[in-house]
């Protein structure tokens, strides 16, 4: 059986170009970046080159780049870093209530740790209501930190018009970028953010290694003490592997950014038009246009999104309900019970997230096996006779 795997928003496949990047530096070329000798020196150079691949791809400077062990740890260095450095001036703090985990729990250690916070609500497409926002703002917001793009239901934020929306005002910018770079464009100047997390698992790259883009100017408290490294903001010797490997992923990602988004969101409009088409009592959750070219997450009236997803695992394919992060809880998610598909959806939602190398033959392929799976598992519901 051929496995079809569209679940690219938990993690991806390393691309062969980055794992050939990153194989010396597992055995000859191995040395520790600190060291003066030429192993070091080796290392040294691949962290700088490396450095400059990853600022290049987001439109920054190699200075403002602090890598890190990936999209979890740089919201948490972003988000207590800077309120833990401007608690002088402000203990307040926004973010939206459709965030990443590693951003909400981040947020409520703030709020136990005397700090207030104010959670955005979003619209039924998973908006953010800006106005809400704006209304949000007081006289001691020291930080907001709003995703680019969500991770369960690919709706992109307007983080350039909060941005705009905040100029001239002391309050740092934050965004969660782990979804939206190499997706669609995250030059950081045209978003205008100070803060950027980025995560390399999620494009191509190895596990367990990313960035924060920190913006030139901009200071946060270290939360880790060590020996300096990463402008003391993240010490501890270098993954240097990794980093090589997450700075190839970055630079491919960026180089076929256009190519990769245009042919991603062809499979997605072609699978969610066959969807509607084919079954009936769907909804597609998320905005319909301002959403990532590769997410494509529906509920099914009276289908269990588990069932559903046996079913198609059964089958080879790989897909996630909610996010992957949260998909072992009973609980329906976060970001669906805040855009409220009603009762009769929100349980059979399924997220599918496609890769640059899937293909239209693969997609015919879950839609035929998905078209068979909701019907089996509606037969059996005892909610589908009563309509
Ligand atoms: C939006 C978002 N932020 C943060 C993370 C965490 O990234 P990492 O797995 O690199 O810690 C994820 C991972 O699913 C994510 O989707």
């Amino acid at each position: 059986m051929k496995r079809i795997y569209l679940d690219h928003s938990a993690t991806t496949h390393v691309d062969t170009r980055v794992l050939e990047a990153m194989l010396p530096y597992f055995s000859e070329k191995f040395g520790n970046a600190s060291s003066l000798h030429s192993f070091g020196q080796e290392a040294a150079e691949a962290l700088a080159i490396s450095r400059e691949l990853v600022a290049a791809a987001l439109g920054a400077n190699p200075r403002e780049i602090i890598f890190t062990s990936g999209g979890t740890e740089s919201d948490n260095i972003a988000i207590k870093g800077a309120a833990y450095m401007h608690s002088s001036k402000g203990r307040h703090v926004i973010t939206s209530v459709i965030e990443h985990p590693a951003v909400l729990r981040t947020c409520e250690e703030l709020e136990r740790e005397g700090f207030e916070v104010t959670y955005v609500p979003v619209d039924s497409e998973g908006i953010l209501d800006l106005k809400f926002l704006e209304d949000s703002i007081r006289h001691d917001t020291i930080l907001i930190s709003i995703m680019h793009a969500n991770n369960e239901i690919g709706t992109i934020q307007p983080i350039k018009k909060i941005s705009e929306l905040i100029s001239g005002r002391e309050i740092i910018l934050h965004t969660d970028a782990v979804q939206s770079v190499g997706k669609i464009s995250t030059d950081v100047n045209e978003l205008g953010v100070d803060m950027l997390s980025i995560s390399s698992h999620k494009l191509h790259g190895p596990k367990g290694v990313g960035a924060l883009y920190l913006r030139s100017g901009v200071n946060i408290m270290p939360l880790v003490q060590g020996g300096g490294h990463e402008r003391g903001l993240r010490p501890g010797t270098e993954n240097i592997p990794g980093i090589v490997g997450f700075a190839k992923a970055m630079s491919i990602s960026k180089e076929q950014l256009e190519e990769d988004s245009k042919h991603m969101q062809h499979l997605r409009d072609s699978m969610i038009k066959n969807i509607q088409s084919r079954i009936p009592h769907v909804r597609l959750n998320g905005h319909e246009k301002t959403r990532l070219p590769n997410n494509v997450n529906m509920s099914f009236r009276h289908v269990e999104g588990e069932s559903l997803l046996m079913l198609l695992d059964m089958n080879g394919v790989a897909v996630s309900t909610g996010s992957a992060c949260s998909s072992k809880s009973q609980k329906a998610s976060h970001v669906l019970t805040a855009i409220d598909p009603g009762v009769e959806y929100i349980h059979g939602s399924l997220r599918f997230t496609l890769g640059r190398e899937n293909i239209m033959e693969e997609i015919d392929i879950v839609v035929d096996l998905l078209e068979e799976a909701v019907m089996k598992l509606r037969q059996l519901s005892p909610f589908e006779e009563e309509v």
